[in-house]
């Protein structure tokens, strides 16, 4: 039988259609549960109903869309990501992931192509974490990782978890029931684009993904003296905001200088009064360290402690650190690995190995099931910035990767 072929056309127009939801001149603004989010899942369940699937959505308001399989006794092969974005994102994060899972699934109906596995396509509820700062929600709920944290996270609009969930079908109060059980699937596969300039500057179509980074991620208060920004004496000043400019320097020396880890970055700032007149009293930062080596975290996190307690003690202010997340790296396995290889082989596409600087559901699915990642080049290496772009060839050709993967694993595992 010939291999089935994705509709490069098809794929390219669900996935301009998806990125008319949240579209804003300054990008993508997709957050987690707002009324674009909600469109976009409606649009999404429309077509993955098109091409043949069954959905619900379980208690952590995943969207779980299913085909049964020629042998029942098999556990499911997944595919899938996210539609949420970060804010003045771009169009291709997580939605290329779900696009293509569905254009999958429609290729294989349109060709009455059946599988022996199950298949579903996921749709994992707030992938990004930008509302409640609690990344990963939907996946760390299906592999059982949720934290006392998501239980009684609010929203940065004063909004509960738990109301945030029921507007999209979920139910915090059951959430335990969306984890499945590990060998309850045979493989979780998620096609994203790279997020970073290596596949675009070498060239190469598909990333045969080695692994996911490890994060963390600290919330640091400052607290100086707020003060009449006319009248107070340079030298008798406690400026939360001058302190907190060394430690965004030190962050940066952190990882470029000292080398301690990969990458560190201070992405959030809030300044109180934040008035341009008044001293600042106060300064909230968020602050992220990324390396695959959880003692090079360690190392950061040391580093950064030492910086805080010799800033607040030469400037007079003090400053607390408290510890949002710490989610180690996640290998990918070199048998999965190998099967993307060969996907990408059956499609005549040149691939390289490389390890994810970004994060992925794959990381938290990874915990109950064999997960793999196929990546495709990001123009300039830009993301989770409105000029993110993938050609519409290269999302082709990782959705082609995908359906071979699929096929690979129906058939091997
Ligand atoms: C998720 O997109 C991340 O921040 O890596
Ligand atoms: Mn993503
Ligand atoms: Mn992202």
């Amino acid at each position: 039988m010939s291999k089935p072929t994705i509709s490069t056309t098809r794929l390219n127009r669900t996935l301009e259609e998806l990125g008319h939801f949240g579209a804003t001149p300054q990008g993508m603004q997709r957050l987690a549960f707002s009324p674009s989010d909600i469109a976009c899942r409606e649009y999404t369940i429309q077509l993955m109903h098109q091409a043949g699937l069954e959905t619900r959505i379980d208690q952590a308001g995943n969207i779980i869309a299913r085909k049964s399989g020629s042998d029942p006794s098999l556990p499911a092969i997944s595919l899938g990501s996210h539609l949420d974005t970060v804010p003045h994102g771009g169009k291709y994060d997580g939605a290329l992931g779900v696009m293509g899972a569905v254009e999958v699934v429609q290729t294989l109906a349109d060709a009455h192509h059946g599988l022996r596995h199950p298949i579903e396509v996921l749709v994992f509820t707030n992938e990004e974490g930008t509302r409640f700062h609690r990344w990963l929600f939907g996946s760390r709920a299906m592999a059982g990782l949720l934290e006392r944290e998501d239980m009684t996270a609010i929203d940065d609009e004063g909004v509960s978890m738990g109301s945030r969930l029921t507007d999209i079908g979920g139910d915090l109060t059951n959430v335990a029931a969306a984890q499945r059980r590990t060998g309850e699937m045979a493989a979780y596969l998620e096609l994203h684009i790279e997020q970073g300039p290596t596949l675009y500057q070498n060239g190469t179509p598909i990333g045969v993904v080695t692994g996911i980074t490890g994060r963390s991620v600290f919330s640091v208060d400052i607290t100086g003296t707020a003060n009449h920004a006319g009248t107070t004496p340079m030298g008798s000043r406690h400026d939360a905001l001058v302190s907190a400019s060394r430690l965004v320097l030190a962050v940066n020396r952190v990882a470029k200088d000292l080398e301690i880890c990969r990458v560190g970055t201070v992405g959030h700032l809030h300044v109180q009064p934040n008035a341009v007149n008044v001293v600042p009293g106060q300064v909230n930062l968020g602050v992220e360290f990324r390396d695959v080596d959880i003692n090079a975290l360690s190392g950061a996190e040391v580093e950064l402690r030492r910086t805080a307690a010799e800033i607040a003690r030469a400037d007079g202010v003090t400053i607390e650190l408290t510890v949002l997340e710490s989610t180690p790296s996640v290998p990918i396995s070199g048998a999965m690995q190998k099967l993307v290889s060969e996907a990408a082989d059956m499609g005549g596409f040149a691939y390289e190995r490389l390890p994810s600087g970004a994060g992925h559901d794959a990381q938290a699915m990874a915990a109950i099931t064999r997960a793999a990642m196929i990546f495709v080049p990001s123009v300039d290496g830009i993301s989770h910035a409105p000029d993110e772009f993938s050609s519409p060839e290269d999302c082709a050709n990782g959705t082609q990767v995908l359906l071979n993967l699929l096929l690979l694993a129906d058939e091997r595992l």
